[in-house]
Order: C-alpha cells, then sequence, then structure tokens
C-alpha cells in the first residue's frame, strides 16, 4: 500500500528511536544527519529526500514483524522492501538512489582502494552479507544504470551520517520538500 506523507512521519515517529544496527545513533538521528549532509552539500532536493528515507525500509520491517528492534544482524535487503510502498508516489530520482545504495558501497568497495577501510565494523558485517565488493565487470555495469552516481554520493553521506554528537535540523524541516515531491508525482 503506498504510504502518504502522514505514514512517513509516523513510522520515523514511532520506530525512529531504535538504535541504527550497531552504530551509536538511532535510526532517526541517521536520517536527519545524512539528510543534513546532502543538504548542506548542495544536493537537489530529490537526493536530499533519498538521504532522509533510505533506511525507512528497515522501520517497515520492524513495523511488519510487530517488533521495536530493527535486526539489521542479517540482510533485511532494506532497500528493496521500501520501493512497493513508494512507487508513484515519489520520483525515481529519490527511489532509484535508495535502490542503488547498497549496491553503491560494493562498488566503492572495488573502485576506491582506500574506501573500504573507512567503513564501519557494522558497515564491514553488512557488506559481507550484501555479497562483498563487486568485481571491475560488475562495478562498470552498476555505474551503467541511471541514477547510479546519485546512490554513490548517497552512500557517502549514509557512511558519514553515524556522528552521536552532531546536532542537525528535525524532521519538519524536510517536509514541506517531502510533499512538493509528492505532489508533483501524485
Ligand atoms: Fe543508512
Amino acid at each position: 500500500m503506498p504510504l502518504n506523507l502522514d505514514d512517513i512521519v509516523r513510522l520515523i515517529d514511532q520506530r525512529g528511536a531504535q538504535q541504527y544496527g550497531l552504530e551509536a545513533v538511532s535510526q532517526r538521528e541517521h536520517a536527519l544527519q545524512c539528510a543534513h549532509l546532502a543538504e548542506s552539500a548542495g544536493e537537489p532536493d530529490e537526493l536530499v529526500i533519498a538521504c532522509l528515507l533510505h533506511d525507512l525500509g528497515h522501520l517497515i520491517a520492524a513495523e511488519k514483524a510487530g517488533t521495536m528492534d530493527t535486526d539489521m544482524r542479517q540482510d533485511d535487503l532494506h532497500q528493496y522492501t521500501l520501493l512497493p510502498f513508494l512507487r508513484g508516489v515519489l520520483p525515481d530520482a529519490v527511489l532509484e538512489p535508495i535502490r542503488l545504495h547498497v549496491d553503491a558501497k560494493r562498488y566503492l568497495c572495488q573502485a576506491e582502494g582506500s574506501y573500504y577501510a573507512t567503513l564501519s565494523t557494522a558497515s564491514v558485517h553488512s557488506l559481507a552479507q550484501q555479497g562483498g565488493a563487486y568485481t571491475a565487470v560488475e562495478s562498470r555495469a552498476f555505474l551503467r544504470q541511471p541514477f547510479a552516481e546519485d546512490a554513490v554520493r548517497l552512500r557517502r553521506y549514509d557512511d558519514l551520517a553515524k556522528d552521536p554528537d552532531r546536532a542537525v535540523p528535525p524532521l519538519d524541516h524536510y517536509l514541506p520538500r517531502l510533499e512538493q515531491l509528492m505532489l508533483q508525482t501524485a
């Protein structure tokens, strides 16, 4: 069932206090930091909103399971979980970077020799579950997809959005842009 604006706010309000995997931030803090990093870098609204919502699939999975925990020990394919709920609700410029943000990590591990060393312990663990680094051939195929470079930028903000001391704007700050993108897509 497609999510509306109230559904998204409710999910983040009710379940966003859950810890973001093994990181020292909550799901809400992680989402808000990721969006703020994108906004501060001058990214377009579509990518800022993609950053805000990129891990919402974890919260949907927890809601469906009736748990207050987001179990990130196993690969829940959260990058795909969200898509049926936002298809027709938000444009591909939001949905595709979300869909590709795990693949972007696999790409960066292959394409940038120094990238792997920057990953947190939890992210190294999840990389193994997600299939590990791409081969050079897989990386080239990844980059041929529309919005692949947006997904790589999302990934870089994602990796940095784990600071327990970073103060960022609240969810309300992003809602007018989220609503506007929804209205344009409907
Ligand atoms: Fe994330």
